[in-house]
């Protein structure tokens, strides 16, 4: 019988995928495993199958499965000769099935549904995480309800619903929507995969299992990372922490998690050495899928972080969009918004060569295409030719 526990008061829970949050904390839990050996299969062909046994999953349900994973791990050989850095790496992301590393953790939690006989899965979402649930709901013929945050873009709304999923646009605060959507799902038999889902932070785990084999079995010295919710992050250090607990590595990578400047209660708690943060109220950025006020896995990124090694920080947007203009021309890699504060910190980093020794993993998030506003800010105009 699987276990949730809470990493605060250290209680466990029996799984309850209605209820992830511990009851005593309202910190959200993370999967306990019993003691046992685990290995790899990396003769086998989906991600999933090959880390299997780091995976709350009994087994892989292949025919769920859309190849999520797997993604590329590309050398940035110019963005490395631009500032005379050390390796840095880009984990592309955006080779997933629906555009993000959101498709990772829905891919478990849907694993996980499907298993547990359950017929409506939902989040909440500005986006990405929005189209990765309603194509794997498709994909496992389970009614899929999506809760848009008011605002969310087009590009959005519409590649969510061609997968034929209930959209729902809500007025009023994200926070609440968060914590609403939770009762509803109690209420009406639909498993809120949201993104502090236990299931999905087991997912993003992944990511790091396949950092380190693509690295040749070895950490990367620093691994950067765009930060909202913190389910990403919290997954990321769970599976270097996986890749400790076997004895595959002896050190954990330094975790630089990123927020933007014009939404940052993580950041700001970090630099301001408090292990609680603050939710702001008001938010201005153009890297809208990590515009987050009220980080639900907040608290636990803090700490965590602060146990692996690590800092948070943020970028402003005008260094986003450099960053983000920087990886398309320099490298071909159209990141979106969220992504491109990775590169966007490396370069406010590497001012301090010290800190940057050794191989830099950035975590290229989502696709830019999904993004369109902030690349309207680029201004890029055919010249017309006439012939
Ligand atoms: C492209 C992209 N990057 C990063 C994030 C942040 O991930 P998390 O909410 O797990 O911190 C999101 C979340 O939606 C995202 O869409
Ligand atoms: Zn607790």
């Amino acid at each position: 019988m699987l276990r949730l526990e809470c990493l605060f008061c250290r209680k466990k829970f029996p799984l309850d995928v209605f209820n992830p949050f511990c009851p005593l904390c309202r910190e959200p839990m993370v999967v306990a495993y019993p003691p046992r050996t685990r290995t790899m299969a990396l003769e086998r062909e989906l991600s999933l199958e090959k880390y299997r046994d780091f995976l709350p999953l009994a087994s892989v349900n292949k025919k769920i499965s859309l190849g999520e994973g797997n993604t590329p791990l590309v050398p940035l050989y110019r963005v490395m000769k631009n500032h005379n850095l050390p390796l840095v790496l880009a984990k592309n992301e955006t080779m997933n099935p629906t555009h993000s590393f959101k498709d990772r953790g829905t891919a478990v939690a849907v694993q996980k549904a499907v298993s547990l006989g359950v017929k409506k899965i939902g989040t909440v979402s500005t986006g990405n995480m929005a189209a990765s649930t309603a194509a794997y709901g498709a994909r496992a013929e389970l009614k899929t309800i999506i809760f848009f945050k008011k605002g969310s873009s087009l590009e959005k709304i519409l590649s969510t619903g061609i997968h034929g999923a209930a959209l729902f646009q809500v007025k009023g605060d994200y926070g609440e929507l968060f914590r609403k959507s939770f009762e509803i799902g109690r209420k009406e038999g639909i498993y809120f995969m949201n993104s502090v889902d236990p299931m999905r932070i087991e997912g993003y785990k992944v990511t790091a299992y396949e950092i380190f084999i693509g690295l040749e079995r070895r950490p990367p010295r620093f691994v950067f990372v765009p930060v909202s919710s913190a389910g990403h992050l919290v997954g990321l250090i769970r599976g270097f922490q996986d890749l400790k607990d076997e004895g595959f590595i002896h050190q954990m990578p330094f975790f630089v998690g990123i927020q933007a400047k014009g939404c940052s209660p993580l950041s700001r708690a970090f630099s301001e050495g408090r292990n609680r943060f603050r939710r702001v109220f008001k938010t201005q950025t153009i890297a809208h899928a990590i515009s987050n006020p009220d980080p639900p896995a907040g608290n636990l990124a803090l700490k965590l972080i602060r146990e692996a090694g690590g800092l948070l920080m943020d970028v402003t947007d005008r260094e986003i969009l450099a960053a983000q203009r920087e990886l398309a021309e320099l490298e071909g890699i159209l990141a979106d918004p969220a992504s491109a504060t990775t590169l966007a910190a490396l370069v406010k980093l590497s001012r301090d060569r010290k800190l940057l020794r050794g191989e830099v993993v950035l975590v290229v998030t989502g696709s830019g295409l999904k993004a369109m506003e902030a690349l309207k800010k680029h201004n890029i105009y055919p010249k017309l030719l006439k012939l």
